[in-house]
């Protein structure tokens, strides 16, 4: 194209790539620029504001590393990793919901009904449920994979006084598809604000907060993995968070009066719940793969 206008742009841009292009990338090229270019007319985006949107990019980049990125977490505030992920869900199972920075891999595989509490101080609360397939059946033998924040906010690899484990571990289903476990509330907590992310929060006045959530992986032959967290009902953070990640199934009741000596028979650390514990009930249903 010899004349270049603002009018023929996006269609030389397209005329530009080789016939042998694999299809998807066209397609997703097409679409990419097509949006770009729209958008920039749409707002007649000025030098100014093109050059800031460049040192947003080079500021993500440089206070990026192999433990922090910020590229991911523009990705979280802008909705794009909720989105992505709940375009490729199936319906009719438990929703998933962003995996966050913070997993490990390794944790300590404890029994049904094992305890996380150890030392942590905070709210005890009785988790327990069961995995089931879309069908209702249940999944023995199914692998749960569980992290979260101790009352500090904190997961235990941003925190030098916790263990590297602490309120992290795994556990495969019993008969009935039963898991069940022994652990604190999880606190809210600010997704990091020191980088560009937390110019963009504070320019438009938005929270960094995410309300408070247990993580969970599970994964069973023949069944579709499922990443996903669960919240507190009565958590302030809810209609807020700051990555989108809150769904209906995943708000769950943290609720108080439940009598001990009713609790299951695994559950280990039984004897030294305090007799205001919370209970959680949570069934998770896997898609087929
Ligand atoms: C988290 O849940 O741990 C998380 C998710 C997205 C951004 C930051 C933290
Ligand atoms: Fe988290």
């Amino acid at each position: 194209m010899r004349n270049v206008t603002p009018e023929n742009l996006t269609e030389t841009f397209l005329s530009y790539a080789g016939a042998d292009t694999d299809p998807r990338l066209r397609e997703i090229l097409t679409s990419l620029v097509n949006h770009l270019h729209g958008f920039i007319k749409d707002v007649g985006l000025t030098h100014e504001e093109w050059r800031k949107g460049l040192e947003v990019l080079t500021a993500s980049g440089e206070i990026t590393d192999h433990e922090r990125n910020e590229f991911v977490l523009i990705s979280d505030v802008l909705g794009v990793s909720s989105l992505v992920d709940m375009i490729n869900s199936p319906e009719g199972c438990t929703s998933s919901s962003v995996l966050g920075p913070f997993h490990i891999l390794g944790a300590p595989e404890i029994p049904v009904g094992g305890d996380m509490i150890g030392d942590n101080e905070g709210e005890q609360v009785v988790v327990e449920g069961r995995v089931l397939d879309t069908d209702g059946n249940p999944v023995e033998g199914a692998v749960i994979e569980i992290w979260q924040t101790a009352d500090n906010g904190l997961y235990s690899n941003q925190d030098e006084a916790q263990g590297e484990y602490n309120l992290r571990a795994s556990m495969k289903t019993g008969a009935n598809g039963r898991y069940a476990l022994t652990t604190v509330r999880p606190a809210p907590y600010m997704v990091p604000t020191d980088g560009p992310v937390g110019e963009m929060l504070d320019g438009t006045g938005r929270d960094a907060w995410r309300p408070s959530h247990l993580h969970f992986i599970v994964t069973a032959d023949g069944l579709r993995s499922l990443v996903t967290e669960v919240f507190p009902s009565d958590d302030p953070y809810l209609d807020t968070d700051a990555v989108f990640g809150v769904r209906e199934d995943l708000v769950m009741v943290y609720e108080k009066g439940h009598n001990k000596a009713d609790l299951a028979d695994d559950i280990v650390a039984k004897d030294k719940l305090a007799d205001d514990f919370s209970h959680v009930d949570f069934d998770f249903i896997l898609h087929k793969a």
